[in-house]
């Protein structure tokens, strides 16, 4: 948030909040091993039109992680209290990437009615497969071992799509800074979490807000086939593919990112938009 790091703070729950903008408020939640810099095009750009709150979800950031065997419902409860602290008795627009994603179905599953529609980007409903999860496992192992550079090195060149990592080095540098910057106690607590997290994929049809889904076409994480299958199964979703964009769709093409989300939101929500 570039020169604007005043409209930050730490809420009474020790969450660490950015905010830009007025208007209705998006609520954003950043992937795994990231913080709120990840969405520094969204903050500097959907400003101009919302109220744009970047949260630093606990562990990472400037937030303090609450002890070791977090679960991502419990990340979810405190998420919601910060909402409230800010938002009290308002209704918002959730927005997560990937592992924000994961916290943003608790949300909506938990608190329906506080929410006006939601932005899901490089994300999954469902649950780890037993693999997946037994991967994550030994990842929360190793980084408490031997620390963090062998586990987060390998992770950078899957984040990011092809044309990112040859073209883009203020991304890559960006994404460096906030990937080394986790301690391996997070790492270790959010791997742990994510390989126990619910399973929202058999629920979808409940979530019945207006729902965008955003994918960069280059995601490997998180591909397009997964996203699609997501949107099959939501009563009101619609999907935008980005190109020459990996996991990191919003931060690899800002433009057409912010462009999809305003067109979405203005037809979704224009009547709270005037
Ligand atoms: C993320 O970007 O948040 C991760 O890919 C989430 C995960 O490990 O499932």
């Amino acid at each position: 948030m570039s020169g604007r790091e005043d409209r930050c703070r730490t809420l009474s729950n020790g969450i660490f909040v950015c905010e830009q903008g007025t208007g209705v408020p998006l609520v954003l939640l950043h992937g795994f091993s990231l913080d709120h810099h990840m969405w520094q095009y969204q903050i500097e750009e959907l400003s101009a039109k919302y109220r744009v709150i970047a949260i630093d979800v606990p562990g990472f950031g400037k937030s303090p992680l609450k002890h070791a065997s977090i679960t991502l419902s419990e990340v979810a409860g405190d998420i919601m209290s910060a909402i409230d602290e800010m938002l009290p008795q308002q209704q918002c627009v959730v927005m997560g990437l990937s592992m924000g994603g994961y916290i943003a179905w608790e949300l909506l599953s938990r608190y329906p009615e506080r929410f006006l529609a939601a932005v899901m980007c490089d994300t999954r409903a469902a649950a780890d497969s037993a693999e997946a999860a037994s991967v994550r496992r030994q990842m929360a192992d190793r980084v408490l071992q031997g620390g963090t550079e062998g586990v987060i090195a390998p992770m950078l060149y899957r984040l990011l799509a092809p044309k990112t990592l040859e073209h883009a080095p203020n991304v890559v540098k960006s994404m460096k800074e906030m990937l080394y910057a986790t301690a391996p106690l997070t790492i270790a607590a959010f791997q742990l979490a994510m390989a126990d997290r619910h399973d929202f994929h058999p629920e979808l049809s409940r979530f019945t807000l207006p729902t965008l889904l955003i994918v960069g076409m280059d995601d490997v994480l998180t591909p397009p086939a997964e996203m699609q299958r997501i949107q099959e199964s939501l009563p009101d979703a619609e999907i935008v593919k980005i190109p020459e964009a990996g996991h990191m769709a919003p931060l690899e093409q800002p433009t057409l990112v912010n462009q999809a989300i305003d067109e979405f939101l203005s037809r979704k929500l224009g009547h709270l938009l005037l």
